[in-house]
């Protein structure tokens, strides 16, 4: 018999305007804010209510909403010229946009194939590295958030929701553990030589080296936990790359453009990957996505047998991104993002030593994370860190938890963002904590 888990037979249409009964549900929301407006590090809804963004879109605008730079862009082009389909043009936009990465990428990274998103760059990055090494299999690292569509689910370990009843999922993926040291309770050296140990052992139980192609590493880890991949770390991966042939590739999609006070994330160790994948700040919020390599790797990637309609087809989003890394250079975005950073680290310290909840403050310049650990078992706060989310959301202060538990806050405002404004945002966060943990504490005592 046959199991039917839905019923077809509603045939009378009714709506609710504006509600947003017909978005499919399978999006989950944080708030149902409806912004109308968005200007610099604020959201706007109809009734002109201000909303501090400290999610950036979940990484996207780096430059702010609206930046003026990137709105005169999409408005030049706007009469010109919307679309040349790469396999029959050779769209001018994207040529000048491989131009100007080839500028801001790391030395070795000359080629560049576009797309849409951070999961369709994930694809093709793997399409690449398969071609390319004429080997199978992937290796990610435990925590890892590669996107959503069957490929990344299942290089994604985060959460077990993004692959939960989706199998079969592809297979060749090897995961290693992520050298994350408050984690494992280790210091920063005893945490890298376990990882890179397991990382040999993967290579002689799971597998072979030559049927690795690549390995896929976020430098630092955002979904998973919001932990920089420590630079002596990058260094043996690189180094264990070259050993056995393996391509390094490099998950850029949420650190990149400037996010962790320089363009890259990687730029921090020195080390120089094989592959880069790009997406999120590239755009500023227009879909734009893209995977970058050698010229030499490139000439692997068989002509033809990877494309899509859109991808480094749309000349309004290939502007949009001239522009706004037009801008990251000219107002010196990056080294604003690691002085902000720095700023705001030290101020989120100072909340932690009040207050014992927060057990780690942690992060690379505006990519910070503030883990909220029981400090009486040690056992990730996941609990406590979504009631303050929800507290900072009453006050219009926008923040988001990442972390297996949902155990920490992660700050990513834009980088153009103020000291006042981060003074504001670090005021409202530990006013909320005071409140929640008071109210679980007496919960507790009611308890008994
Ligand atoms: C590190 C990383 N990789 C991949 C993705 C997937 O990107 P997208 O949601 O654009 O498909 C994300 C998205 O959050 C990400 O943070």
């Amino acid at each position: 018999m046959i199991r039917r888990c839905w019923n077809s037979t509603t045939t009378t249409k009714t709506s609710t305007k504006g509600t947003g009964q017909h978005l499919s549900s399978v999006w989950s929301h944080l708030t149902t804010i409806q912004p109308v407006r968005g200007k610099g590090i604020y959201l706007y809804d109809a009734d002109g209510t201000k909303y501090s963004d400290f999610t950036s879109g979940i990484g996207v605008t780096n430059l702010g909403h609206c930046h003026p730079k990137v709105v005169s862009a999409i408005q030049e082009q706007v009469t010109k010229l919307h679309f040349g389909q790469m396999n029959v043009v050779m769209t001018p936009q994207f040529i000048e946009l491989s131009e100007k990465l080839y500028d801001i990428t790391p030395d070795g990274i000359d080629s560049f194939f576009f797309a849409n998103s951070g999961a369709e760059a994930t694809e093709a990055a793997v399409k690449l590295a398969r071609h390319a090494s004429g080997k199978t299999n992937i290796v990610v690292f435990n925590g890892s958030f590669h996107g959503r569509t069957t490929q990344c689910m299942a290089m994604t370990t985060s959460k077990y929701i993004y692959r939960e009843n989706y199998a079969p999922l592809p297979g060749n993926i090897h995961v290693t553990p992520f050298p994350h040291s408050y984690y494992y309770g280790w210091d920063e050296k005893t945490t890298i030589d376990f990882c890179m140990k397991e990382l040999h052992r993967l290579v002689v139980s799971q597998t072979s080296v030559d049927e690795t192609a690549a390995i896929f590493v976020e430098p630092v880890l955002g979904e998973g936990g919001y932990v920089p991949v420590p630079n002596e770390f990058m260094k043996l991966l690189r180094e264990f790359c070259d050993q056995h042939e393996i391509l390094l590739v490099m998950d850029e999609i949420q650190s990149g453009f400037g996010r962790t006070g320089k363009m890259f994330a990687v730029n921090h160790s020195g080390v120089k990957p094989d592959i880069m994948v790009m997406a999120k700040g590239l755009g500023n919020g227009m879909p734009i996505s893209a995977v970058g390599a050698s010229t030499e790797l490139m000439s692997k990637w068989k002509a033809g047998t990877h494309g899509g309609t859109y991808g480094g087809g749309n000349a309004l989003v290939a502007k949009a991104a001239l522009a706004t890394i037009d801008a990251m250079l000219e107002e010196n975005i990056p080294a604003r993002a690691a002085d902000r950073g720095e700023y705001l680290m030290t101020k989120l310290r100072g909340v932690q030593d009040r207050n014992p909840i927060l057990g780690d403050v942690r992060g690379l310049g505006l990519m910070v994370g503030t883990e909220f650990t029981d400090p009486i078992t040690g056992e990730p706060a996941g609990d406590i860190a979504k009631a303050v989310r929800t507290g900072c959301i009453e006050n219009n202060l926008l923040i988001l938890t990442c972390g297996t538990n949902d155990h920490v806050i992660r700050w990513i405002p834009p980088l153009i963002v103020t000291e006042a404004q981060i003074d504001e945002a670090v005021d409202v966060f530990e006013r909320v904590i005071n409140d929640v943990t008071d109210c679980f504490s007496s919960d507790e005592e009611g308890m008994g």
